[in-house]
Formats: structure tokens, sequence, C-alpha cells
């Protein structure tokens, strides 16, 4: 009997089918996840020993020694680059951020001290802004109770040229203020760090899941005593959650100024946001996928509620299918390695 192409009911669509095996599951995935897409952050810290982060379970503020170490790690996983975040003694925070453009601060003594020991063969991502250096915790200098704007972009101009010096591979702006990737580009020129890439956070929601990153790296308490000055929030400078238009605005304004790559965050509550820059500008995007994001998943799996390997991996592809180049998190080593088996 000749087939007909349309037999008076429904062709049998069954997309069942290739569910069946994995074998065939894996053959027709349109989104995978590689080691190579992964960004680990690491917290570093003037200790002699790794100290736990109480709200991120299985994450430590690590010695530099401990980040050499990782980053070892980092490379035999395939994981491509390391993000490093200080945790700066509060004795060195001042309202001025001074210590931000010291070359023998703790984030640059840890730079020189991977770039020693790995070379060019695992990317060092450093954070640009003043969180870690400013006496209230805000990413910006504070004056008048406002987080002014110009006079914070000189600062992290200075902050990025002594990172670059130290050796770092990418600077990443995350503070928010207007017009501080086209200074840091020229800043980095001007010293002979146009090697050096800007990943700048284009679209940095002010998120309430950054939580955990607060305590990890003391900035948390430095906010407190910012909301006796009136700024107990960053939502003068971060993104309302609420906005996709202002991101696209934004990402487009930071490649117009120099950015080589951007960056959304948080990742898993901004699916959408990441999917219309990608499709927008075709630019390399990156994801960050937040301290709050890990914590939620931790608390769950430690309480027995989720499968804690299966929820990170799920999660952190999903940011992939979105249409993220790479994903900044903290499960990257966990990954990486279930990757591997
Ligand atoms: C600081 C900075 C923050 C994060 C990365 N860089 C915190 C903030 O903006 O308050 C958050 C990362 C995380 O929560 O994992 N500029």
């Amino acid at each position: 009997m000749t087939p007909q192409l349309f037999p008076g009911r429904f062709p049998d669509t069954r997309l069942r089918r290739v569910r069946r095996h994995l074998w065939l599951r894996r053959a027709v995935a349109e989104t995978t996840l590689a080691p190579a897409d992964l960004i680990w952050p690491l917290f570093v810290h003037d200790h002699e020993m790794a100290v736990p982060v109480a709200s991120m379970p299985g994450v430590e503020r690590l010695p530099i020694e401990g980040i050499v170490r990782a980053a070892g790690e980092a490379m035999r996983l395939g994981i491509s680059a390391i993000a490093i975040f200080p945790v700066v003694d509060p004795a060195r925070k001042t309202d001025d951020a001074a210590h931000a453009y010291d070359p023998e601060n703790l984030a640059c003594r840890t730079v020189r001290a991977l770039r020693k020991e790995c070379g060019d063969a695992l990317g060092i991502v450093c954070d640009v802004a003043l969180d870690p250096y400013t006496s209230h915790g805000h990413d910006g200098l504070l004056k008048d109770g406002q987080i002014v704007n110009d006079e914070t972009v000189d600062v992290l101009c200075r902050q990025a040229v002594v990172l670059a010096d130290a050796g770092c591979h990418v600077v990443a702006p995350s503070d928010m203020m207007d017009g501080r990737v086209g200074s840091l580009r020229l800043a980095l020129d001007e010293h002979d760090h146009d090697d050096v890439a800007i990943l700048s956070y284009a679209a940095k929601y002010a998120s309430a899941f950054y939580g955990p990153f607060r305590d990890a790296v003391g900035s948390a308490s430095a906010l407190g005593t910012a909301a006796g000055l009136g700024v107990a929030d960053k939502k003068t400078y971060q993104m309302d959650v609420a906005n996709t238009d202002e991101a696209l605005r934004e990402v487009a304004l930071d490649i117009a100024e120099g950015a080589d790559m951007v960056m959304v965050k948080p990742a898993g509550t901004s699916l959408d946001v990441i999917h219309r820059v990608k499709t927008s500008f075709g630019v390399p995007t990156f994801a960050y996928q937040v301290s709050g994001e890990y914590a939620m998943i931790k608390a769950a799996a430690e309480s027995g509620w989720l499968d804690g390997a299966k929820a990170a991996l799920e999660s952190v592809l999903v940011i992939k299918r979105a249409g993220a180049d790479g994903i900044f998190t903290y499960f990257a080593p966990d990954i990486a390695r279930a990757l591997a088996r």
C-alpha cells in the first residue's frame, strides 16, 4: 500500500522516541556543558588557614597558597579561568578606598603568585569595584549621602592598572558606575595593558542573592554601617530587577566603550536577560550564578530536600541554554568533576 502523507489522522509523531535511550538523548541534546564554560570564583584572605564561609557550605576563604593549589586543580579539571575576590582586613578599609590601588594589596599579591605558577594556562579574572576597600562596603565613594560616579571611576582606573601590572588577564568591573568601561580601557592602554581584556558586569541587578558573598568578603557588616549614612543598599547604581530594556542599554554602552565581554548577574533570575543580550549583540556573554543561588541549592541538599549534584548541574546547564558562553559558578569544580565521569 502506498503510504499517504496525511491519511486522515495525525502523522505518528512520537517525541518520546528520541528520549528512549541515554545515547540518543545525548546525541540530540541542543546544549552541552564543558569544563571550559566554567569560571570558578575564589575568596582569598591573609591568614594561614582556610576558613569556611558559613552561608556557602563547601566554600572557603583560602590563603594565597590555597588559591594557587585551587588553580592547579582548576587546570587539571579543564576550567578556563578563576575569579579572585579578596577578603580585606577591616583595618585597611577607608573612606577613600586607597588600598584598592596599592600594588601590595592581597589581590595583587595573589595574582602575582598565580601567574608565577600558572603562566597563561589558566585565566585570571579580577573584580574591579571598591566594596572590599571602602569602610562602608559600597562599590563607590560616598560623599554627602551619595555614591559619587566620576571620582569613583578615577579610583577604579587606578585599581585596574595595579591588577593589570600584577598580571591579571581580565579585569571585571562589577561596580555599575557610568562610563567606567571607556575610562578603564583608556587607563589600561596608557599603561601598556592593551592586551588586558575587560569583562564588564554590564547588567548587574540590585539583588538579594548576593548576601552570602557579602558575608564571605566581610562587606555585609560594612554595609550595615552605611545604613546609618542613609545608603543601606546598592539600588542607586545596581539595576532594578524589574527591567530588561535597561539591561540592553547598559550592554550597548559598555560595548561602545570597549568592553570585550559582558556579564549578566545574577544568572538564574535573569535567564531572559541573558537570552536577549546574546541574541541582540552576539558578543561573548557571561553570567554569574551568585552566592545566594549556590547557597539555596546547598541548603536544600543538606536538608535532604533535593539532589544537590543534579540540581547544580541543571541550574548551570539552563544558564548555558539561555545563551551564556561562560558561567561564573561556585559549583565549577564539582561540575567539572561530574562532567569528567
Ligand atoms: C562586588 C561584587 C559582588 C558580587 C561580585 N562582585 C557583591 C555586590 O555587588 O554586593 C556578588 C557575587 C556573589 O554573590 O556571588 N562588586
